[in-house]
């Protein structure tokens, strides 16, 4: 079973920071790439998402705790950022990614510290 948590920890942290850190550059830049790099965030988010569920899944049974708590906001706010993400793709693109942007951050904080949450 260690395998299989190393291999979906791996994905999950490769392909969230590509995520994150895209949509962190692309709102600071005005928008710039937006449109190409869409699909790619959007692939990434999907990985991400699933490699998280398979982690919560296999590590984190039983009763909720604190830690528990504390990734399921950031779980919450990743896939509100991806449905952000999809939603102002056409209409306003920069909007999208600078929402976007604040939602993964408070992810990425919350992935960070939920182990030290008591
Ligand atoms: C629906 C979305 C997500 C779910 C369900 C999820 C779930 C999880 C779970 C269950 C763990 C394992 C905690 C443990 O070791 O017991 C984890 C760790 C982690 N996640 Fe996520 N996650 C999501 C999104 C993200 C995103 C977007 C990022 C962005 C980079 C991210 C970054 C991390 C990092 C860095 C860790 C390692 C934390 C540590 O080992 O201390 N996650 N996540």
């Amino acid at each position: 079973m260690l395998w299989v948590i190393t291999i979906l920890i791996a994905l999950h942290i490769l392909a969230g920071v590509f995520w994150a850190g895209s949509t962190f550059a692309i709102a600071r830049s005005g928008g710039a790439g937006a449109d190409a790099l869409f699909g790619p965030q959007m692939g990434a988010a999907t990985v991400t998402v699933l490699a998280g569920i398979g982690l919560f899944a296999i590590l984190h049974r039983g009763p909720p705790g604190p830690m528990e708590h504390t990734l399921g906001l950031g779980a919450l706010c990743a896939v509100v950022a991806a449905g952000v993400q999809g939603a102002m793709r056409k209409k306003n693109p920069l909007k999208g990614q600078r929402i976007a942007a604040a939602l993964l951050f408070v992810t990425v904080l919350c992935m960070a510290i939920a182990r030290y949450v008591h």
